[in-house]
């Protein structure tokens, strides 16, 4: 009679310990891993993705999917060559569910490999490395930002239809520059340009007046420019103190004047430059967005806190899916796949290789402003070259 007693019980017992270790997973925080620059040319813009990203879940009363979100942190200090062990403190020793960041090219094309090998979830909130949506792309690969190619095209496009024939290019010496001028390139030679010379120098070195001298003596109609954070800064004022900037107009991707313009003052003033972003587009969705951020950072928002701020809706969309179960991979990332997210930018959706199709703004410097001036390209999607999901 006893024995028959104590049989159920037993069973009881191992059932609840079975059935409390699923419940246990599904009520834990969700472990966000931030790998971002806190030091160095680009430290100011992980700091703004950083706080783009906490911002939407602190609006979201700090849960997403119905989940805690817990932090782990890496400076990765935008340097290729301490990404592999940067990235393993978050993936092995802090065992993150999801990967978010990185600013710099070199580095989040490591990310994008470990991120694969580990099967973890990666959301890229910045770099802009082609791979990482082209031949290295993948099901829990994912982009809230854009490709070095968009933003670049479409100033190529708008370089050729303003009337330019001859531009030298300058840049740093490594991915997001090399495909930043590719882009240029390709859509300013299909209106009709020539780009007469490629100049450029090893990241994230900020020694302009050889290259600056060059630049004088060719005379080209325009120069277009890779440069973003401190880089750009100097960059942009350095053109200006050699007097360039009164013959020779200067276009870039839109890093070279965002988040910058309080530093580089009168230097950077009536400026072109593309991106999925300017400082006045005035639509509820970004008007909320601004006013927000202001308020808790005391500081106006630029194109790194929209693409944090969007890292983390896409996260959202993925948890809502999924019920919450970060584990089911499967289902995260269909979700995010499918999810209209309503960004600051503009509404936008992801392309099959994962990068938003997005317009791309024409802007010109104004004050403290990047002002839109008209959109270059609607709706442009990456051509995701060599990217097979
Ligand atoms: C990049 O390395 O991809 C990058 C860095 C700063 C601004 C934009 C792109």
């Amino acid at each position: 009679m006893q024995q028959k007693y104590k049989i159920p019980q037993i069973a009881v017992m191992a059932a609840a310990l079975f059935l409390a270790a699923p419940i246990h997973a599904q009520n834990a925080p969700i472990k966000v891993g931030l790998m971002l620059p806190a030091t160095g040319t680009f430290a100011n813009l992980g700091t703004m993705i950083e706080n783009g990203f906490k911002m939407y879940v602190a609006e979201q009363g700090g849960k997403l999917g119905g989940r805690e979100i817990q932090y782990f942190k890496v400076d990765d200090e935008s340097d290729p060559s301490k990404a592999t062990d940067n990235v393993n403190k978050l993936i092995k020793r802090d065992q993150v569910d999801v990967l978010v960041g990185t600013v710099h090219s070199g580095v989040a094309l490591t990310m994008a490999k470990v991120a694969k090998e580990n099967n973890t979830l990666l959301i890229v909130a910045n770099a802009g490395a082609d791979a990482i949506t082209g031949p290295m792309c993948g099901k829990n690969i994912f982009r809230s930002s854009f490709s070095n190619w968009q933003p670049a095209y479409a100033m190529g496009k708008v370089a050729a239809d303003r009337g330019h024939k001859k531009v030298v290019t300058i840049t740093w010496n490594y991915a997001a520059g090399t495909e930043s001028v590719k882009g240029f390139t390709e859509g300013f030679e299909a209106g009709g340009g020539k780009v007469s010379q490629n100049l450029n120098l090893p990241f994230p070195n900020v020694e302009f007046q050889a290259l600056l001298t060059q630049i004088a003596s060719q005379k080209p109609d325009a120069v277009y420019a890779f440069f973003a954070g401190g880089g750009a800064v100097k960059f942009v004022k350095d053109y200006a103190a050699a007097g360039l900037n009164k013959t020779i107009p200067l276009y870039g991707a839109g890093f070279l004047t965002d988040g910058t313009l309080e530093a580089q003052g009168d230097s950077a003033q009536g400026m072109f430059t593309t991106l999925h972003y300017a400082d006045n587009l005035n639509i509820p969705r970004d008007n909320q967005f601004r006013l927000n951020f202001a308020k808790t950072y005391k500081v106006n928002a630029d194109v790194y806190a929209v693409q944090g701020y969007d890292a983390a809706q896409m996260l959202a969309a993925g948890l809502k899916a999924s019920g919450g179960d970060i584990k089911n991979l499967d289902k995260v990332s269909a979700g995010i796949a499918r999810a209209e997210i309503d960004s600051p930018r503009g509404k936008f959706k992801l392309s099959a290789s994962h990068n938003p199709v997005q317009d791309i703004y024409l802007r010109q410097v104004k004050g403290n402003n990047n002002e839109i001036r008209g959109i270059a390209v609607k709706a442009l999607a990456d051509p995701a070259r060599g990217c097979r999901m």
